[in-house]
């Protein structure tokens, strides 16, 4: 479940961060991998079913794709609608979860940037059944996810983030130090913020959250159990996926 697993706190609590945190110097070039498999599959249309603020949303809108974003915090998905009021562009964005939204029959869906990490296998597994009601037959599932074969400890002394941004007239910093349970896949994360408004006392928030993670292998067949024939499975820059060495997995999936 969603809730024994926790949230990062900038999904409800402090979505005003949420770009900070989540947009870095490789979104760009993350999302152009994304546009080339779209392109590959001959896709004019998109479901985003975890648009977050719409990173995905407004790169792909303003190259041409007809685009829908959706997600379950209505806070994040304000910040998209004022985006996009801002940019003058006119994009549908809809409050819903992945597991059971129903929008429309499109060639592609996508929950990028480990967003499906913050269900249980349970509720992935019915996330791809209501995935695959939102797809046209031959219509296809892109995502990414963390590989749990890499997960070795020395990925590990690498994956501690330390983040520093001024946002408005908020100084924010933010240690995330993770851990890993390999037996249950469940990588944890712990933020430890400290914002501070110009000159004023300054504020600690801590957070906990975990996401389910899996291995390349246990992912095909949760998709080929739910009606779902793997592509393509790749590291997150488009390059070929090794099995012990990428840290995440981009699968391209076609519904059957
Ligand atoms: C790491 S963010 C990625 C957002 C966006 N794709 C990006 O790359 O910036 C994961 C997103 O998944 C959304 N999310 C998590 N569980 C969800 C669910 N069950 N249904 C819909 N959205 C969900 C969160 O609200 C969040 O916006």
């Amino acid at each position: 479940m969603t809730k024994k697993l926790g949230l990062p706190i900038e999904y409800k609590k402090l979505p005003q961060y949420f770009d900070a945190h989540n947009i870095g110097e490789d979104t760009e070039a993350k999302n152009a991998v994304l546009e080339k498999l779209l392109k590959k599959h001959k896709v004019a249309s998109v479901l985003d079913l975890t648009c977050g603020t719409g990173s995905q949303v407004f790169f792909l809108t303003k190259r041409g794709y007809q685009v829908v974003g959706s997600d379950f915090s209505p806070a994040l998905l304000k910040i998209a609608r004022d985006k996009a009021k801002k940019e003058k562009l006119k994009i549908q964005f809809i409050d819903g979860d992945m597991r059971s939204i129903r929008v429309g029959s499109f060639d592609a869906a996508i929950t990028m940037f480990n967003a499906v990490g913050h269900l249980s296998k349970s509720g992935f597994a019915k996330a791809i059944r209501n995935i695959h009601k939102n797809l046209r037959v031959g219509g296809i599932y892109v995502f990414d996810i963390f590989n749990l074969d890499a997960m070795s400890d020395k990925v590990f002394r690498d994956f501690s983030m330390h983040l520093q941004r001024v946002v408005g007239d908020t100084q924010i910093h933010n240690v995330q130090c993770s851990t890993i349970d390999r037996k249950n896949g469940l990588l944890t994360s712990y933020d430890n913020y400290t914002l501070q408004k110009n000159a004023e006392r300054p504020i600690r928030i801590n957070n906990k959250f975990s996401l389910q993670i899996y291995a390349a292998k246990e992912l095909r067949e949760i998709l080929a159990q739910n009606g779902f024939k793997i592509l393509d499975q790749f590291d997150i820059d488009g390059s070929k996926f090794l099995e012990k060495k990428s840290t995440s997995i981009l699968t391209v999936a076609q519904k059957i």
